[in-house]
């Protein structure tokens, strides 16, 4: 892969580069700056380096036009604190005040346009649209670092076109994630072992089918594993559900039992009234989930049995909260999984936490990030990783 060494001397250049500051946000606040931290590194280098940085990020999915909800703002704030200098934010993405941002850049000051999507060519199908806009992009800079590794996924303008423009390179970021997910993907360590969670099973089909034939057990816990408890023929209450997936899992099941991977799936849940931070719940027995209810985290026992089961691991990957973690009384089995990670990483193992969610998860849930081995800021883009697909934001940057 081209690198940001391959790009030469920096210094003065005008240097364009793709991060992802998609980052939670309450309103205006940034509940987690995980992505902006992470981008730190590249950023920094290049300044030092005396380039003058000029960013390009999205935030949220806007309707390829200019929506304050979706404004930059909040991030251009927390990356000039983060960095230690202003951080200007151009009001748009390619027009007249994005040209004057960058016009105004000194050796190693950094610069942000607005929400990249605030343009409908960046995510257009049709190519000629993505490329008209990368021309524009491309005329704000004499070289692209592509570093914003949770977009690398994404065949858009700012991540795919503007590298085939300028000269580019992938960012340190983006090195890291690729060289850690790959220990995972490539020749694992074993037993390896990965835990599945999240709501939606249809977004996790493709990995779960080629971790079929890679893993050693799957552990699976969130929204997702009511699909599961369906296909074994177990009814689920008011939980999540996607009935028309119910048949693919069962597959799943069967293909897993021939292939000798052992699906791990919870033994008890905690079943609410409603989804709300203060419903009453009990812990029930994941095949006696009563009718009305809805599960909201796998429960204790489960918890313990998730961690034994990772204790011995050498290699896991974790994509997904067991449950909903961002209500305090359905956090514990995610604050399970991650301890037992932890406790495996202590002991050898080589972790890697995926996803936005689990990844904010584990800062959110007080963990030191230092417990992982890895933190991933990708979401999509470390699953796809997973899933063995090859990824255009990483293609076009191949040598
Ligand atoms: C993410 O949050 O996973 C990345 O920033 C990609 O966002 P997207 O799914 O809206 O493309
Ligand atoms: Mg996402």
């Amino acid at each position: 892969m081209k690198t940001i060494d391959t790009l030469g001397d920096l210094r003065g250049r005008r240097v364009l580069v793709r991060s992802d500051f998609n980052v939670p946000l309450d309103g205006t606040t940034i509940t987690d700056d995980g992505r902006i931290r992470a981008a730190l590194p590249t950023l920094e280098r290049l300044s030092d380096a005396g380039a003058r940085v000029v960013v390009m990020a999205h935030l949220g999915r806007p309707k390829g036009a200019p929506d304050e909800k979706y404004s930059l703002a909040p991030v251009a704030a927390r990356l000039g604190e983060l960095l230690g200098q202003d951080v200007a934010l151009a009001t748009d993405l390619v027009g007249d005040s994005a040209r004057a941002t960058v016009d105004a850049l000194g050796d190693g000051q950094v610069a942000l346009l607005e929400n990249v999507r605030f343009d409908a060519r960046e995510t257009s199908k049709v190519d000629a649209e993505r490329a008209e806009l990368a021309g524009e992009l491309a005329e704000l800079a004499d070289a692209f670092v592509s570093d914003g590794f949770g977009v690398v996924h994404r065949k858009q303008a700012s991540v795919y076109d503007v590298a085939q423009i300028l000269p580019s390179g992938a960012g340190d970021l983006v090195l890291k994630e690729v060289e850690s997910l790959s220990r995972a993907t490539t020749d694992p360590e074993r037993p390896y072992a990965v835990v599945l969670g999240g709501s939606k099973v249809s977004d996790k089909l493709g990995v779960i089918a080629n971790l079929l034939t890679k893993a050693d057990r799957l552990l699976i816990g969130g929204g997702m594993v009511f699909t599961f408890l369906a296909a074994q023929g177990h009814s689920v209450g008011a939980s999540l559900l996607e009935e028309d997936q119910v048949d693919t899992v069962r597959g799943h099941l069967a293909e897993a039992e021939k292939n000798g991977v052992e699906i791990v799936l919870p033994t008890d849940i905690v079943a609410a009234d409603s989804f709300a931070a203060d419903s009453p719940h009990t812990t029930v027995a994941a095949d006696a989930i009563p009718d009305g209810k809805i599960g909201l985290d796998i429960g204790p026992e489960s918890g313990r049995l998730f961690a034994a089961k990772l204790a011995d691991a050498r290699t896991i990957a974790w994509n997904g909260p067991m449950g909903v973690f961002e209500f305090e009384a359905f956090a514990g089995g995610t604050r399970a999984v991650a301890q037992g990670i932890v406790e495996a990483t202590a002991a050898g193992a080589f972790s890697i936490v995926g996803g936005g969610d689990s990844a904010a998860a584990v800062r959110i849930l007080g963990f030191d990030e230092d417990g992982f081995s890895h933190i991933s800021t990708g979401g999509g883009a470390s699953l796809e990783l997973l899933e063995g697909k090859e990824l255009p934001g990483l293609t076009v940057l191949a040598d």
